[in-house]
């Protein structure tokens, strides 16, 4: 099954305007011949509008890092989908690892985000994972699953074409920032149960054509390992997509 690879880069909470149009004014010739994969930035909430201009005309997608699932209100230092699409961004991560860590944030949050980027049209990014102490027991498999359901519930309804367009990013929590990747094999294995899930749940062909990116010290190094497995459809980069030559080189992997 032939599945168009995204390579994204989950900036986090660094660059500045500056650095932010700097990054995208070098790595645009980088990647300027590269057409066999999708390409997609992550900026922090600050930077959409000088990235999204740096970037115009090019096929370099934008997403935000999170927004609410709340179409407006009271709801301080968040972004909402229509924020998001009035400054031009047409993607969005939901659910990152870090979300749920420091902001508490459960897998039916997960769930009302993932509804509103719908809503929106947006690609959605919904990232799943499972922290050291649940893989020493065992337990992958079943955190995986229950992520998936939790994260689609209500999904099945929905239009095909709607559906076809969300993404998930298998990210387990031990591999973020650690430098401790998790071997292609493993993330392979990770991704066939997430995939086997979405079968269950959305049908086989669904799955079949849902890209799965993997997450977790993803590097220049071992980048081609990793999305070259059948079951890899991309990545999503953190530290490793911060400078402009390290994160091209991703991109070729
Ligand atoms: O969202 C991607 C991020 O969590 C991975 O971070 O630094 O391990 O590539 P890093």
């Amino acid at each position: 099954m032939s599945r168009k690879a995204l390579i994204a880069a989950n900036w986090k909470m660094y660059k500045t305007p500056a650095e932010a149009k700097a990054f995208v004014d070098a790595f645009l010739p980088l990647v300027a011949d590269h057409t066999r994969d999708e390409i997609a930035l992550f900026p922090s909430p600050v930077l959409l509008p000088t990235v999204v201009e740096a970037a115009r005309g090019s096929s370099i997608a934008i997403g935000a890092q999170n927004i609410h699932f709340a179409e407006e209100g009271a709801y301080t230092g968040e972004t909402s989908a229509s924020q998001l699409a009035a400054i031009g961004g047409t993607h969005t991560l939901i659910g990152h690892s870090e979300r749920r860590q420091y902001f508490g944030e459960t897998d039916d949050i997960v769930n009302k985000k993932l509804h509103t980027a719908l809503k929106h049209g947006f690609v959605p990014v919904v990232c799943i994972g499972e922290v050291l102490g649940e893989r020493e027991a065992g337990m992958t498999a079943s955190v995986l699953k229950i992520q998936v359901n939790g994260a689609f519930a209500g999904i099945k309804g929905l239009a095909a074409e709607v559906i076809s367009s969300i993404v998930i990013a298998y990210e387990p929590v031990w591999a973020i920032g650690t430098g401790k990747t998790a071997t292609p094999e493993m993330a392979a294995d990770a991704h066939r149960i997430i995939r086997a899930e979405v079968s269950s749940l959305l049908g086989s062909d669904v799955a079949a054509n849902m890209r799965i990116l993997y997450g977790g010290s993803v590097k220049p190094d071992n980048a081609t390992a990793l999305i070259g497995q059948e079951e890899i459809d991309g990545a999503l980069v953190g530290g490793a997509s911060l400078k402009p030559d390290s994160f091209a080189s991703i991109v070729k992997y």
